[in-house]
């Protein structure tokens, strides 16, 4: 059997916990890899200035796919208060460094299934089964922002625009802008993986999330796009749907849907929305994915408050780790720790305490462990 390069992130608080519970599946299951500890978030921005520092970016660059845990991050100058003294006026700004691991490596695809095991008592309905592809690495998250406004940006956009008017007269102080940027490229790369994805699992749907009729630049130069890739997949039929309209519709009949596909922000909030019908952060998996290297992690936070407890819910991790095993092509691995976890969950016996249970994170780790 191949031996993996695998780049471990566990990151801050809860993620260290989790990871530790994934690693245990992951044995269990016989996978073979070399796991090489790679240092991210909080305690590495205060001590050198950057939450993902350059022997990481190396690292992963090496490895044949990552697992991360979660970070702790905070706002622009909370953070910046928290830098080691001698750093504080090098002029260092916090990076997310999720967001810059999806754009050096320019993971483009995050994808989050979220699907009800049967018996999970947190499931909002039971068959559930739902695929988000979210743009990863464009949209508003582009990281093009501006606060204050530069005189000279103020300037143009009122030279190019009417509809800048009635903010005329504003100082630079008195608006921010975030520039949502949509490519054609970077809009047709996540649709086709969404409809290939469809299409190896036999899936009869892709459902476009968007909001054209208002953004009509950018979300239409998605829909464009996502119109000419579908036209390619005859047996696949494509719908189009509002993020507002679509947020209603999945909640009152998520059987409608099948996989989505959205950009960057409305990927974000319908794939948490559908997380939450399929047992919240506890369960919700996702993976980073581009042509040459993938992330996989949970996608909670380091949920400060639980940190050192060893009580989360680690079954988010292990799916997420369940899903590396997929992209790695070890698929029979793969399934086996989805069946363990699906066994788990329908003898309902070992809950944390996310489930109404008092299991602790690596109790739940090793009864899926045994299952395998
Ligand atoms: P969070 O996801 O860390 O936690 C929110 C709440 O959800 C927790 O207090 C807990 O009650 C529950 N929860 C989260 N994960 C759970 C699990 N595995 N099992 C059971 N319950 C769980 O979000 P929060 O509190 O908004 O952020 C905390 C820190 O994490 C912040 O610094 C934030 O910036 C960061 N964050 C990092 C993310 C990442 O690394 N991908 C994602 C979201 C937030
Ligand atoms: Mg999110």
């Amino acid at each position: 059997m191949k031996r993996y390069k695998i780049a471990w992130l566990p990151g801050d608080g809860i993620g260290v916990e989790v990871m530790e519970a994934a690693r245990i599946v992951l044995d269990a299951a016989g996978f073979v890899a070399d796991y090489t500890h790679g240092d991210i978030g909080w305690d590495f921005w205060c001590r050198e200035g950057d939450a993902l520092p350059p022997r990481t970016v190396e690292l992963l660059r090496s490895s044949d796919a990552a697992m991360f845990g979660a970070i702790t991050s905070k706002p622009a100058k909370a953070a910046t208060a928290e830098l080691a003294p001698e750093l504080r006026d090098k002029g260092l700004s916090y990076r997310s460094p999720i967001v810059r691991m999806r754009q050096v490596f320019d993971l483009y695809v995050c994808l989050r299934p979220c699907k009800a095991y049967p018996g999970n008592e947190l499931n909002v309905m039971e068959g559930i089964d739902l695929v988000v592809f979210r743009e990863n690495t464009e949209d508003l998250y582009a990281g093009v922002e501006f606060s204050p406004v530069p005189a000279e940006l103020a300037a143009t956009l009122g030279r190019l625009t009417k509809s800048y008017a009635p903010f005329g007269g504003l100082g630079p102080d008195d608006l921010a802008i975030s520039c949502k940027i949509n490519t054609r490229k970077g809009s047709e790369r996540i649709v086709r993986a969404a409809f290939d994805f469809a299409k190896q699992q036999g899936r009869k749907k892709v459902t476009v999330v968007h909001k054209a009729n208002v953004v009509r630049a950018t979300d239409g130069v998605f829909l464009e796009e996502a119109r000419k890739v579908a036209a390619a997949y005859p047996e696949i039929a494509l719908d189009e749907a509002n993020i507002d309209a679509m947020c209603m519709w999945l909640l009152k009949n998520p059987f409608n849907y099948d996989v989505l596909v959205a950009p960057n922000l409305y990927g974000d909030i319908i794939s948490d929305l559908c997380a939450q019908m399929v047992g919240g952060l506890g369960f919700g998996c996702s993976g980073n994915i581009g042509d040459k290297l993938a992330v996989f992690e949970p996608t909670h936070g380091s949920a400060p408050k639980h940190a050192g407890l060893y009580k989360a819910n680690p079954i988010a991790t292990i799916l997420a780790a369940k899903m590396m095993l997929e992209w790695l092509g070890e698929k029979t691995m793969a399934a086996r720790i989805e069946g363990a976890t699906a066994a788990v969950l329908a003898e309902g016996k070992v809950k944390t305490y996310d489930m109404g249970g008092s299991a602790k994170t690596l109790d739940m780790a090793k009864a899926i462990a045994a299952r395998i």
